[in-house]
């Protein structure tokens, strides 16, 4: 009995100190949001508005992890499949292209919201050619860094 008691109590203990882990993804020349195309993405630090969403989202954990190599998106959303809760992504151009992540995306049990600073709509007729959006939980497009604000919240 008090056997079951301590395990029961454990549980207990791991529930109420668990956080929940969010994993944000940025792909190709997201790297360079600030100094990219200020007029179009905005003049801000990805880093520094990171920070801020941290502050604001901080009982939760928010991991974040940039690469212009689309088989490096592809590992991290397999890898981390096991060990976060949902994933906000920004694929950058891969969105309009990308099979690989589409595919990535579609073979793990996770929410996946994706998110563009810029409106893609209004721009260019390519952009308008969403590769991932049907495998992802939704779309988030248009609020500049505030995307992936209520990208989090979708989450949460
Ligand atoms: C973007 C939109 C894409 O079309 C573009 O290739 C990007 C940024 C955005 O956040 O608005 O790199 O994903």
């Amino acid at each position: 009995m008090s056997g079951l008691f301590i395990i029961l109590l454990a549980c207990f203990k791991q529930y109420i100190n668990y956080i929940m882990q969010i994993l944000i993804i940025n792909g190709p020349n997201l790297n360079k949001i600030g100094i990219r195309e200020p007029e179009i993405y905005g003049n801000r630090d990805f880093n520094n508005y990171l920070d801020e969403l941290s502050l604001l989202f901080n009982s939760y954990n928010l991991m974040s992890f940039q690469s212009n190599s689309e088989n490096e998106i592809v590992d991290r959303i397999l890898d981390h499949s096991e060990n976060v809760e949902g994933i906000v992504l920004n694929a950058g151009a891969f969105t309009h292209t990308s099979v690989a992540i589409r595919d990535a995306i579609a073979s793990v049990n996770l929410p996946v919201v994706l998110v563009h600073i810029s409106n893609v709509y209004a721009r260019e007729q390519f952009r308008k050619n969403n590769i991932l959006a049907p495998v992802c939980k939704g779309v988030i497009t248009g609020f500049g860094l505030d995307s992936y604000k209520l990208a989090i919240y979708s989450l949460i």
